[in-house]
């Protein structure tokens, strides 16, 4: 058993407040991404799970047992930190043993520990090595590594792949997924890259001004965010946030591009007839077309046009705002073009225009 709770969890440095009361749920074997910008709180967070801060406020509970005053040494976790943090005097062997060696294990129960890791992450050839002999994603392996020796409970890892390049990155992610599933392990995984989070999938809690804006899976944050932080936070190319007025006209509509809203939206929004309100859509959810043929479209003027081989962003303005939409076949792409917009207005999100929560 190695659930993580934390309750009420709150955490200042002088009169910065970094957490605000945050409770967070890891239930055994689970791997949560924590999601959120820098200097959000992220890295304080795992290190109050570490125990290598003290809460000011709130409990910490690991597999059920409250270990808020615990020692970090005792509390069966281990962190793989951003910058790796290696020694750099010690081979690779050494650098993975070193926290076995620091409970006095014996030396050969270390060895062997020490190769299967290795073995485990591909590092077998390596050992002798010292880390400025290695490259990137290698140390970051040894770093994982010297976690995975200790045999923790809880896993933390605090923005693992931000130091090697982008390519490695993308591959990375998927064996870090897979080497979570084959330890069976709780983990908490801290990133500011939200394709980093996504990809990932499990649970992903976003962070902000050190409070949780929402818990869920990769899915539920991106289709239905709770506030705009989320939802600007989360996607590429971001989602459009438009300014309007919701008028009634036997249904309602979205002004300014006088976009009817299907009867279910029409029906929900129905006290908000009047109001001003901040329509939130993906780009992919907006198409750019020649010619719309019946269908309703918004004319809009072709600024620029991004072309990513598997897809074309086209980035146009629509009544005096700027609107990212995929661009159909027949899209205009020269700036300065007419084109139309296709909207799926299965997709239309709506947030409050002062507060940003989800209406
Ligand atoms: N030891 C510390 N002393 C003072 N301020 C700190 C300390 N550690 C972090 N902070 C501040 O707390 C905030 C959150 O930092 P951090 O948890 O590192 O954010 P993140 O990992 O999300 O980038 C930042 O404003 C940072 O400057
Ligand atoms: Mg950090």
């Amino acid at each position: 058993m190695a659930e993580v709770a934390l309750t009420g969890v709150s955490k200042s440095f002088g009169e910065t407040p970094v957490l605000n009361d945050l409770s967070l749920h890891v239930p055994d074997g689970e791997l949560c991404v924590v999601l959120g910008p820098s200097g959000c709180g992220k890295s304080t967070l795992l290190r109050l799970v570490a125990g290598l801060e003290e809460t000011d406020a709130g409990h910490i509970h690991i597999g059920g047992k409250d270990i808020t005053r615990t020692p970090p040494s005792r509390r069966g976790v281990g962190m793989v930190f951003q910058n790796y943090a290696l020694y750099p005097h010690m081979t690779v062997a050494e650098n993975i043993g070193f926290p076995m060696r620091l409970r006095k294990e014996r030396t050969e129960a270390i060895d062997t520990r020490v190769r299967d890791v290795a073995a485990m992450l591909d590092l077998s050839e390596l050992l002798q090595r010292r880390p400025r002999e290695l490259s990137g994603g290698q140390r970051q392996r040894v770093a994982l590594g010297r976690a995975i020796a200790q045999k923790p409970a809880v896993y933390l890892l605090d923005e693992p792949l931000s130091n090697v390049d982008a390519l490695l990155r993308v591959r990375m992610r998927t064996e870090l997924a897979r080497l979570w599933r084959s330890l069976n392990a709780t983990m908490i995984y801290v990133t500011h890259d939200q394709s980093e989070a996504l990809a990932l999938g499990s649970k992903i809690c976003v962070l902000n001004e050190g409070r949780i804006q929402q818990a869920g899976s990769a899915r539920d944050i991106y289709d239905a965010p709770l506030n705009r932080f989320v939802a600007g936070f989360v996607g590429t190319p971001p989602i459009n946030f438009v300014e309007g007025t919701l008028q009634f006209d036997r249904n309602l509509f979205f002004e300014p591009w006088k976009l009817p809203l299907p009867l279910e939206a029409s029906a929900q929004l129905a006290a908000w007839k009047g109001h001003r309100v901040v329509l939130g859509v993906r780009p992919e959810a907006l198409e750019a077309v020649g010619d719309p043929g019946t269908s309703f479209a918004i004319k809009a003027e072709v600024e620029s046009s991004e072309y990513l081989g598997s897809v074309t962003w086209i980035s146009c303005r629509a009544s005096g705002q700027t609107l990212i939409a995929r661009a159909g076949s027949d899209a205009p792409r020269k700036t300065g073009a007419w084109c139309h917009i296709r909207v799926d207005r299965t997709r239309l999100r709506w947030f409050h225009p002062d507060t940003g929560v989800r209406v």
